[in-house]
């Protein structure tokens, strides 16, 4: 299988995966990029058997109202079962390096809110260490050259994303030359730095179930 298909598989294990909880009421929170875009399509055919989705992103969100599904705003949702989410890296404990697409704020935000994180990533993104891909942060535009200071005070090397601006209107520092040992305590250090707004480890809220697309088929990890 090549990486399209594993993104399709580990697509369409999520949403076997949760469909059996689904009803009526339910709000499905949904990921950015080209493996939450697999899912949306697959999560489409069944459509019928849930309420809405709040997007992580405005991409999602088009993406998800072009198959006539409703989303609707975090701030109106009172509770969500399942935040579904690909990401760039992952380690066996399911610390996870998020934001290649850039929406790694909202995405943090809506997995946040949900109560069990549905992870979907082909092979090719686990490691047994984070870091090989470069660290997304979050910026305020003003606080830009400040906070690439502080992170090569922590030993990475920023780049400025060209050409990008966040759905939030922010900029993003793609950082490189990390490795990341301790992410729990790397992600509070980063998020503390003045003007950022978040970076792309998901350490403190971790996915809860890594569904990885692999050529013997989809496998499943979890905490
Ligand atoms: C977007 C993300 C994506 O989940 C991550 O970049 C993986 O994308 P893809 O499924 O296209 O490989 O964090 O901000």
């Amino acid at each position: 299988m090549n990486q399209d298909q594993l993104k399709q598989a580990v697509a369409q294990a999520a949403v076997d995966h949760i469909a059996p909880y689904l009803n009526q009421q339910s709000i499905i929170g949904v990921g950015t990029g080209s493996t939450a875009n697999c899912f949306i399509d697959a999560l489409a055919n069944i459509k019928q058997t849930f309420d809405a989705a709040v997007a992580s992103s405005e991409a999602t969100a088009e993406r998800l109202r072009s198959h006539g599904i409703t989303v609707l705003e975090l701030n109106a949702v009172p509770q969500m079962h399942f935040y579904v989410d690909g990401a760039d890296e992952s380690d066996a404990h399911l610390n996870l390096i998020k934001g290649g697409g850039g929406a790694l704020t909202r995405e943090k935000i809506v997995a946040a809110v949900a109560e069990t994180f549905v992870c979907i990533a082909d092979e090719s993104k686990m490691v047994d260490v984070l870091g090989d891909f470069p660290l997304p942060v979050e910026v305020i535009p003003m606080a830009r050259s400040y906070v690439a200071l502080k992170l090569v005070g922590l030993g990475g090397e920023p780049v400025w994303r060209q050409n990008f601006i966040t759905d939030n209107g922010n900029l993003i520092l793609d950082v490189y030359g990390m490795s990341i040992v301790d992410p729990k305590g790397l992600e509070q250090q980063i998020n503390q730095i003045t003007g950022v707004v978040t970076n792309g480890l998901f350490a403190q809220r971790p996915a809860d179930i890594l569904l990885l697309g692999t050529a013997q088929g989809v496998k499943t990890l979890s905490r």
